[in-house]
Formats: C-alpha cells, sequence, structure tokens
C-alpha cells in the first residue's frame, strides 16, 4: 500500500487549489489552461450544446442542425479563442447563424446554460467572467432583431396632416 504524508502546507496547497478550479491551473496560466485545457473545452462544449438543444426553449434552433459539428467548431473556437493551440476553421458566426432567428433572450438562456456548465466544473469566477467577456461581442453577429413591422397605410382620407405648424396654429 502506498502511503502518502501530507503536512499542513500540502493540505493548505490541496485546498487552495479545489478552490481554484480546475488542478494544475496556476494564476499566470492561459484561460485555455484554466478551462481545463483540450479535455476541458471539449467537454464544455459538448454539454453546452447538449443542453441547449435539447431544452424545450433554447433548442428550437437546433432542429435538423449537425450536432457533432457544431460541438467541435464550439470545442475549436473556445480553444482558439482562450489562447490555446488551435484554429477556428468553422463559419463566421453572422453567416453560421443567419436565418434561426436567434432572440436576445435565447442568446442569454444560452450564456446562463454556460455559467452554469463552468460553476459545475469548478472554474473559477475569475476565468468565467473572462470567456464570457470574450464572448459578449459575438451577440451582435449571432442575434438577429425581429424584423420591424411595415409602417400601416392610413385609410383614405384619414391621413393625419404632415403641414408644418404655421403661426395660426399656435396660440398666444
Ligand atoms: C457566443 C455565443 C455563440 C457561439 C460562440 C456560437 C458558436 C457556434 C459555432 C462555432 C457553430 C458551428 C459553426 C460551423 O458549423 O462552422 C454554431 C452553430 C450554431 N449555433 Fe451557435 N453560437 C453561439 C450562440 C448561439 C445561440 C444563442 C444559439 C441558439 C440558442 C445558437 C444556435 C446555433 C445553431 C442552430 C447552429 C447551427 C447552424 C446551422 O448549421 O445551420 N448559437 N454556433
Amino acid at each position: 500500500m502506498i502511503r502518502v504524508t501530507v503536512g499542513p502546507r500540502g493540505w493548505i496547497l490541496a485546498c487552495f487549489l479545489v478552490a481554484s478550479g480546475v488542478a494544475g491551473a496556476t494564476d499566470n496560466s492561459s484561460l485555455y489552461e484554466r478551462l481545463g485545457g483540450r479535455a476541458g473545452v471539449t467537454a464544455i462544449a459538448d454539454t453546452l450544446i447538449d443542453r441547449v438543444s435539447a431544452d424545450p426553449v433554447l433548442g428550437r434552433s437546433f432542429k435538423d442542425t449537425k450536432i457533432r459539428r457544431i460541438k467541435d467548431k464550439l470545442a475549436l473556437q473556445l480553444c482558439d479563442l482562450t489562447g490555446g493551440p488551435c484554429h477556428y476553421d468553422g463559419d463566421p458566426m453572422r453567416q453560421v447563424h443567419a436565418g434561426h432567428h436567434i432572440s436576445q433572450a435565447e442568446f442569454y438562456g444560452m450564456v446562463e446554460a454556460l455559467r452554469a456548465i463552468l460553476v459545475e466544473r469548478g472554474v473559477d469566477l475569475r476565468s468565467r467572467n473572462e470567456l464570457l467577456r470574450l464572448l459578449a461581442p459575438m451577440k451582435r453577429d449571432v442575434v438577429e432583431p425581429p424584423a420591424k413591422p411595415a409602417p400601416a397605410e392610413p385609410a383614405p382620407g384619414t391621413a393625419p396632416s404632415i403641414a408644418p405648424a404655421t403661426a395660426a396654429d399656435t396660440h398666444g
């Protein structure tokens, strides 16, 4: 049997590593390392897409899409974005989400799902916020503003006057 004696300093260090989230990650390490490296970003992408696509509300746009491809490209994107040794080769964000009519509420729903996964995986607050800050600017490419309704045609004879106000219109 292997017996390891851990002194008080060892326990303090062990507690710090658990509290800091991913074992082995230090203050100087890249966000990619703090997320758990390749295995970490892969698990985050897989879990996120599994949860969001199975959600009765958020899953709407994922019907008839290639889930395996989305997971793989998202993992690659997370790796690239956080300083890992990867190059994202998927489609541009605006192009890939166009036509799915993704709302702001759906975007925030996905962000919440991601935040929950990061907490479950023991990713510390600083790293969670760092990742969310990197993803936030993509909102403008993912969310499609609802189409503006065409202005209603006024009924004949009821058109409001658009003539500029004259002195006769003003009282006093
Ligand atoms: C910052 C947030 C997001 C990121 C980084 C992201 C990233 C990605 C990536 C990398 C792909 C695959 C690209 C490719 O196939 O080349 C993808 C596809 C997709 N994403 Fe997102 N996404 C985000 C937000 C969302 C949200 C909020 C939704 C809906 C709730 C969504 C729905 C989809 C769908 C439906 C596809 C597949 C599109 C298709 O193949 O037609 N995404 N996303």
